[in-house]
């Protein structure tokens, strides 16, 4: 069974008397456990479709449905906790408090979720340790490279144990060997603890680290690939 699924999902903007349709009735199934990349041209929708699969945005039309839930039919504050709860999201440009030590700011969403202060402290040095960093853990963002930053990110979005975890173009500011480093990771979440892991990028290097591939183009999904353990694209599929 996939663990997210959308169907039909439109979504257009209108600016002035232009309106510009962005997402026209795509469709995709997801399962756990996997790395999935989506990759498409810039301006292709690709954030956009990630705001909507993680219950940021509502469609104008179409359902999505998480973990046996059906995402829009409840209202805003069912869709608040669903994401506390259950999903994680790393964003391209970090997002970190300038103020907060790298273990503060993984620490930070255990607090919301009340999580009380040793507990948190301890899962945020474990997450920490993880994604490789724990002879950095008292730094600031300051202090951390580009890639160590876009780590802490990630234990940040992972520190609750999501069951999804939404990326957005997180390897964009990095050079190729930290890229390849974070998406790695990424990879690793997915197989180790059964996460959905869902990356956007429109970075070509990166599509033989995932372990599928989803092209989109004019508002779909255009093409599906499943990567094979080499690197190469296996097989093409049709998506729902
Ligand atoms: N809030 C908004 N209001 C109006 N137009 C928007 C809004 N958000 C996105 N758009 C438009 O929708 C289109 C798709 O945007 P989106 O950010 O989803 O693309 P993208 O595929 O993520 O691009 P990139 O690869 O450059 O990040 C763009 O043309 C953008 O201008
Ligand atoms: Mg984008």
């Amino acid at each position: 069974m996939s663990s997210l699924a959308a169907t039909g999902l439109c979504m257009g903007y209108t600016s002035g008397k232009l309106r510009t349709e962005i997402l026209r009735g795509l469709s995709l199934s997801v399962d756990a456990g996997q790395l999935t990349l989506i990759a498409g041209p810039s301006g292709c929708g690709k954030s956009t479709l990630l705001s909507i699969l993680s219950g940021l945005q509502r469609p104008d039309a179409g359902s999505v449905v998480a973990l046996g839930e059906d995402l829009f039919r409840g209202d805003r504050y069912a869709r608040d906790r669903f994401r506390l709860q259950h999903t994680g999201f790393v964003f391209q440009g970090f997002n970190l408090f300038p103020a907060l030590t790298a273990l503060e700011q993984v620490m930070l969403p255990l607090g919301y979720m009340g999580v009380d202060d040793v507990a948190a402290q301890a899962r945020g040095r474990a997450t920490l340790e993880e994604v490789g960093l724990a002879d950095r853990m008292h730094l600031l963002p300051a202090e951390l490279s580009g890639g160590e930053k876009q780590r802490v990110a990630i234990a940040r979005a992972l520190v609750k144990r999501p069951e999804l975890l939404f990326a957005d173009e997180p390897t964009s500011s990095l050079d190729a060997a930290n890229g390849q480093i974070v998406i790695d990771t990424l990879r690793r979440i997915a197989h180790e603890h059964a996460t959905t892991v869902l990356c956007v990028s429109h970075d070509p290097r990166l599509v033989t680290h995932a372990d599928r591939v989803l092209e989109m183009e004019d508002g779909v999904i255009l093409g599906d690939h499943r990567i094979t353990n080499n690197g190469a694209m296996a097989e093409e599929e049709n998506t729902p």
